[in-house]
């Protein structure tokens, strides 16, 4: 099955999204379909109120263009409220508990909460210890809005996502993991290419190998070969401090003109932003003609508001 033969039911049996582990291929059909029709109403001028009188909490940990501003008009456009609430100003940030914090937050009536912070045991123990629904904005370990809209995205550019064999190269992140799990879920060829101890986490590509065609290798030739997406990512995550080390191990991995001319003739470039013109990718590739950058920034939007409707939407 691909995305095209997919008959969409309008809903999934899910009340958080985490970490995309535990969705089905169908799930993510599912708010592929819903996205693509809502991004037609967005362009249309449609009308499209399907959370209206819910609430969306943003809790955030670390700082965000996209995610922050993605999320607060999505909530906006589906009639919806959000509140943003920075980990600096809320008592989270002095000592409270995820316990607490999600305790008090349920008996204010919020529908969902939107967290971007450090650890994933942070996001996984909100869920667990509130009555909303939870949305991973990114962890250390986990960028799943991303990923879907990055997956969105390719599905956009060659109308199925079955067989196409997307990239990654530099450090095996947050991002890395993500791509991992949603491309082996959507029968996508998934190859992360990264330096010996910068390679993503071993239990986590193990996990995303059981669901498709996955490999890790440190041969940018191979990775390249054949490939219909290349993507990259920061050297250097939120929270990780500059690395010289790194920086010089991960140079090798560099997404240029030369690793593009390596891949299918109209192969893309993607790259979850902010980026680093010069370290992870050149600006002759980043912004040329072959960059669906800012379609893919653009997507974060329709596909977060297909999240938002099948998870706090009417069930
Ligand atoms: N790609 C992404 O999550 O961007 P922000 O950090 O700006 O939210
Ligand atoms: N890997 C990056 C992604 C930013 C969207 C980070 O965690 O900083």
């Amino acid at each position: 099955m691909d995305v095209s033969s997919y008959k969409p039911k309008g809903r999934i049996e899910h009340k958080h999204l985490l970490n995309l582990l535990d969705y089905s291929p169908a799930d993510i059909y599912e708010i592929l379909h819903l996205s693509e029709s809502l991004k037609t109403a967005f362009h249309k001028g449609k009308k499209h109120e399907f959370l209206k009188g819910k609430t969306l909490a943003m809790i955030f940990s670390k700082s965000s263009t996209r995610t922050r501003v993605s999320f607060e008009m999505g909530m906006h456009q589906l009639g919806g409220h959000s509140l943003f609430l920075s980990s600096n100003d809320i008592q989270l940030g002095r000592g409270e508990t995820i316990h607490d914090t999600a305790c008090v937050l349920s008996h204010y009536g919020i529908d969902g909460i939107m967290i971007r912070t450090f650890k994933q045991s942070d996001v996984e123990d909100l869920a667990r210890y509130g009555t909303f629904s939870v949305i991973n904005g990114l962890t250390d370990d986990f960028h799943p809005c991303q990923a879907l809209a990055d997956i969105f995205t390719v599905y956009e550019k060659y109308g199925k996502l079955n067989g196409i064999k997307l990239a990654y190269f530099g450090d095996g992140n947050n991002m890395a993991h993500s791509l991992m799990l949603a491309g082996a879920k959507t029968g996508m060829e998934v190859c992360i290419c990264s330096p010996e101890g910068f390679q993503p986490n071993p239990d986590i590509t193990a996990a995303a190998q059981k669901f498709g065609k996955v490999t890790v290798t440190d041969s940018v030739e191979e990775a390249a070969t054949g490939a219909d997406v290349l993507y990259t990512d920061v050297f250097f995550s939120m929270g990780q401090a500059k690395d010289p080390k790194k920086e010089k191990a991960l140079m090798p991995y560099q997404v240029n003109v030369d690793v593009m001319a390596m891949a299918k003739k109209d192969a893309v470039f993607m790259h979850c932003l902010p980026a680093h013109r010069g370290e992870e990718v050149t600006a002759d590739v980043i912004d040329s003609e072959r960059s669906v950058i800012f379609q893919e920034a653009e997507n974060r939007l329709h596909v977060q508001k297909a999240i938002m409707c099948l998870l706090m939407g009417k069930r």
